[in-house]
């Protein structure tokens, strides 16, 4: 059994692996041996990556198609894993909203404070409870570099990933004793759908654009090293270190915005 499996175990549960950070993610731990659960809405696409992973690494790959949004959706997902030995949980599943916040449906507001605050709090809590039994294990929650400092025109975004910053942190410090090692991830712009969905021309921001096998790849190491959070990229860490430490909020706060208002098509402003 090589070293990583002997940490978490043999299974991994990875929600939004369908593209992006999600898929990545699917991908490094299949190298690494492990059998994972993959969870999104696109089944078809689920069920092709499950196909080629279980091709080229040989581990089991089942696949779940489930809204995360619906009710009771995490409690399912509980449900459906319960007799399988999951020692890393990994609730990467996210949306974003953008633009004048006023301008936008509040419905979608609401939608992705549920997608991206209520359902890996509630995963934590649930698979959480199940590590900390188990006595090890291992759980990656996924922030952003946005989490460091208000956002404006992704306010409530920025904000449900401050969230899950603090959150972590608190609990890679609560967890640690009973053998469960968390970690935030805060991934820069990164190359996947999200960004590409964004009315926004990213080249006048001050931003290098990451692959996602470099950000998980980071997610690894704030593991091995027992981080309780960490930035990928090293213009990234610059930034978040930058916007904590050396300017006033709304100095920065300040600086977001205007950067965003030049870089976003003017009728989402
Ligand atoms: N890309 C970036 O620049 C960036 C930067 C910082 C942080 N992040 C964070 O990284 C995480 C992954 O995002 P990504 O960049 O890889 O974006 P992505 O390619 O758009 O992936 C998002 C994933 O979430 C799934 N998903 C979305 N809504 C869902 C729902 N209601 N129920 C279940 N699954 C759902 C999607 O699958 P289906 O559509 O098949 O459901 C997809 O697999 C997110 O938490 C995001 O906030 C991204």
């Amino acid at each position: 059994m090589n070293e990583f499996k002997e940490k978490y175990g043999s299974w991994a549960l990875i929600t939004g692996a369908s593209s992006g950070i999600g898929a990545a993610f699917a991908k490094e731990l299949a190298g690494k041996g492990i059998s994972l659960v993959l969870v999104a809405r696109r089944k078809a696409v689920l069920d092709l990556k499950a196909a080629e992973l279980q091709d080229v690494y040989g581990v089991e790959v089942k696949t779940v198609e489930l809204d995360l949004t619906e009710d009771g959706a995490v409690e399912k997902l509980a449900e459906i894993s319960k007799d399988i030995d999951i020692g890393l949980v990994i609730p990467n599943a996210g949306m974003i909203t953008y633009g004048s916040f006023v301008k936008t449906p509040l419905e979608d507001q609401q939608k992705l404070l549920k997608l991206n605050i209520m359902v890996p709090m509630q995963m934590a809590h649930i698979f959480g409870q199940r590590l900390a039994k188990r006595g090890k294990g291992g759980i990656i929650m996924i922030s952003s570099t946005f989490a460091y400092q208000a956002v404006p025109y992704f306010g409530n975004y920025a904000a449900s990933k401050s969230y899950i910053l603090y959150l972590a942190e608190a609990l890679h410090y609560e967890l640690a004793d009973k053998g469960v090692k968390v970690v935030a991830l805060s991934p820069g712009l990164t190359d996947t759908e999200m960004p590409g969905k964004i009315p926004m021309d990213f080249s006048k921001m001050p931003m290098k654009i990451m692959k996602p096998e470099a950000v998980v790849k980071t997610a690894f190491k704030g593991l091995s090293h027992d981080k309780s959070s960490i930035v990928a990229g090293g213009m990234n860490k610059m930034m978040a270190a930058m916007s904590q430490r050396m300017m006033t909020r709304s100095g920065v706060a300040s600086m977001f915005g205007g950067m965003n208002k030049k870089a976003m098509d003017s009728e989402y402003i």
